[in-house]
């Protein structure tokens, strides 16, 4: 197990959509999905998208609290497509590849997902709450869109500075890379 690096704002591979994965290599997907958690959980995560530590592939994970104090849902989404939605949420959001920068995005409240699971399964996942709202984040993410692109003009404003102090960041961060 390792934590990767996970990929900021201003990173390209964060704009591009990612490819599907072929149902015949899941299996061989388990130690990628077992990093993800890990670098989730360590940077204390809800979801993570396959993007966000640099692969191309149509994969995230994600795990949400629920009701009582300690309890969570787990799902790992591969290939997945909503193919229901309904009722509208307007609640803040974060992201890893954002630290420290929250702003509140439109999200259907309930969402019904299919995808295959990490044996290779097809299932079904009915979502709401924030459950819903962690699948969308995600899928967002394989399709190259990220929760700033979703804030109205007016949240755009106000979270402006914090991006443009993070873009300057990530690239000293890039130089400093490339220099070792
Ligand atoms: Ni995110």
């Amino acid at each position: 197990m390792a934590v990767m690096r996970i990929y900021k704002y201003g990173e390209a591979i964060l704009k591009r959509k990612m490819k599907p994965v072929d149902p015949a290599d899941i299996r061989k997907l388990k130690p990628v999905i077992d990093d993800m958690f890990e670098t989730m959980d360590e940077a204390q995560g809800v979801g993570l998208a396959a993007n966000q530590v640099g692969l191309d592939m149509r994969l995230a994970v994600i795990r949400v609290p629920v009701g009582k104090e300690g309890d969570t849902i787990e799902a790992v989404l591969i290939n997945p497509v909503i193919v229901e939605k309904s009722g509208l949420m307007h609640e803040e959001e974060g992201c890893l590849s954002f630290p420290d920068i929250f702003a509140k995005v439109d999200r259907f409240r309930k969402v019904k997902v299919h995808c295959f699971n990490e044996k290779g399964m097809p299932v079904e996942i009915n979502a709401e709450g924030l459950f819903a709202k962690a699948i969308q984040h995600e899928i967002d993410h394989l399709d190259g869109i990220c929760f700033v692109d979703r804030v109205s003009d007016l949240g755009k404003l106000r979270i402006r500075g914090q991006l443009a102090k993070l873009i300057a960041k990530v690239k000293a961060e890039a130089e400093r890379r490339k220099k070792r």
